[in-house]
């Protein structure tokens, strides 16, 4: 009997929910004006998206890695795979967006449907799309940075050609190393007996970003709109000068590993699509949100696909993926191929631009992963202190160095492929519990005011899930890196929650049922 009311209990506590009115509420006041169109939307979704998915992962989707078959010249395919998987998710982030429209995403809908201990993992797999999503961009930012110093000849050759173990994590330099005939143990400085790797360019601008985030930004969607021309204009540059360049011959064979090159390549570059999550966060700033919405987001995740697969086709066009390929292509697949056709100065151009694209694709994730850490310990997740604010810039600087700290640390064991697939893995999981949640709560609210509804309810919803999924235990085969850390991360989340988020909620029910215990209790006369 005992057992059985301490399980109940501790159920009943798992599964405690926070009322949507209470949520919505909580976040009026706010006094957010409703000006966006869905052309504005379909911009700050360009801006939220394209990054360094396409102006990297592209390279390792296509040509594969040591534990992932490339898609090849299928990368098309792939892409329209990806775009599928994002827009019946998209749909579903809509509805809750317009009916539950307050800051938090995915964390703030599942407190509302699952309850506390789905509330604390969505929080804590967002921090793979967020924070790691993060790492993988600055790697691909230090990609690109090197490149642009290629560019310069009157650079000194230590600048041009740094040290290998100087710009890119452990793993990386190691692979660079052996490929190149050196054993790495004779490069790589070590500490104690152990090597190790400083992807400076990778921790630099993650401390820029921190900086300018804890100074705090300013909506500008005026920058927004220069972010996408400059980023807009150097992935058409790529294609337009590009396209002179393609010899039909390099797309055979098509699919050189198959359907499983096809579904690898896939997982991989729906990290090119992330982002557009963003959107549906803009919900109450949209004049007429049951049309420009869905508008809004399906059109920039089809223009996205447009332009996604117009670069794939040139860059398999030019440089043949079936094959080994070089290690540069991999890192900064457009300005490689730029320079290898003799174009020095669209190579120069895309490095520019895709630095200034990667920039605020960093700004937006690293605001992303404080804002949802800001809410976790608003809801005592994660310790107060991290809601301290800063004395003269009125924004969480612990939380916002926390994340930097942790974020540098991962740069130096963390490639790109690895962190982005682990990116992939968090944002899946997230979409599939926002499907789920907007199935259940059509269940159980079924008269709450829905501004937009999910069409054809459950089957969108149920084919968000199933393409999720599917990617998801495809990659789980394979066996990579990430397919055994995407599960260790979620143990070592229930533990903390298991260790402090759970205790720390018992314990504040406890002293607050006891304050209005006593209070009553003086209410009575007692
Ligand atoms: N979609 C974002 C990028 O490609 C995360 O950088």
């Amino acid at each position: 009997m005992k057992i059985k009311e301490i399980v109940l209990g501790l159920l009943s506590n798992l599964v405690k929910k926070k009322n949507p009115d209470e949520l919505i509420s909580q976040s009026r006041g706010a006094g957010l004006q409703k000006n966006l169109t869905a052309f504005d939307l379909i911009i700050l979704g360009i801006g939220a998206i394209v990054g360094s998915g396409i102006f990297a992962v592209v390279g390792i989707a296509a040509a594969g890695s040591v534990d992932s078959p490339g898609a090849g010249p299928a990368l098309v395919i792939s892409m329209i795979v990806a775009a599928f998987a994002c827009v019946f998710s998209a749909l579903c982030y809509s509805e809750f967006a317009t009916m539950i429209p307050v800051a938090g995403g995915a964390y703030t809908y599942t407190f509302a449907t699952l309850g506390e201990f789905g509330a604390w993992m969505v929080g804590w797999v967002l921090m793979l799309e967020y924070a790691i999503g993060f790492i993988a961009v600055a790697c691909a930012w230090s990609n690109h940075f090197i490149q642009f110093l290629k560019g310069f000849a009157f650079l000194p050759d230590w600048m041009s050609n740094p040290p290998v173990w100087l710009v890119n994590d452990v793993k990386t330099a190691s692979k660079i190393l052996t490929d190149s005939g050196v054993e790495p143990s004779t490069v790589l400085p070590t500490i104690g007996n152990i090597p190790i790797a400083i992807n400076l360019p990778a921790i630099v601008i993650i401390l820029i970003t921190t900086l300018i985030l804890v100074r705090g930004t300013k909506d500008s969607t005026k920058m927004a709109g220069i972010m996408v021309a400059v980023k807009l204009a150097v992935i058409g540059l790529f294609v337009l000068v590009g396209m002179f360049y393609v010899k039909p011959s390099n797309w055979v064979p098509f699919a050189p590993n198959g359907i499983e090159g096809i579904w690898a390549g896939a997982f991989l570059i729906f990290f090119a699509y992330i982002g557009f999550d963003a959107l549906a966060t803009t919900a109450e700033e949209t004049k007429n949100p049951q049309k420009d919405l869905p508008i809004g987001i399906i059109g920039s995740l089809l223009m996205t696909t447009v332009i996604y697969v117009s670069v794939a086709l040139v860059l398999t066009g030019i440089y043949p993926t079936s094959g080994p390929v070089s290690a540069e292509f991999l890192k900064a697949p457009m300005a490689f191929i730029m320079t290898m056709v003799g174009q020095d100065w669209a190579a120069g151009l895309i490095s520019i631009g895709s630095l200034a694209g990667l920039t605020s694709v960093l700004l937006v994730l690293e605001l992303a992963a404080t804002r949802i850490l800001y809410a976790m310990s608003r809801d005592n997740f994660i310790s107060k202190r991290f809601q301290v604010l800063h004395p003269k810039f009125k924004t969480p600087h612990v939380l916002t160095w926390t994340v930097a700290v942790v974020c540098v640390l991962g740069t130096l064991t963390l490639d790109l492929n690895v962190a982005a697939e682990l990116c992939n893995f968090g944002t899946f999981t997230s979409f599939i519990i926002v499907c789920v949640a907007v199935l259940i709560l059509r269940k159980t609210d079924p008269n709450r005011h829905r501004p937009f509804k999910v069409p054809f309810s459950p089957w969108f919803p149920l084919a968000g899930i199933a393409c999720c999924l599917l990617l998801m235990v495809m990659k789980m085969q394979e066996q990579s890196d990430s397919a055994v850390l995407f599960p260790l991360w979620m143990l070592i989340g229930i533990v903390i929650y298991g260790a402090y988020g759970y205790k720390k909620n018992r314990e504040l029910e406890k002293k607050s049922a006891e304050v209005s215990q006593s209070k009553s209790k003086k209410e009575v006369g007692v």
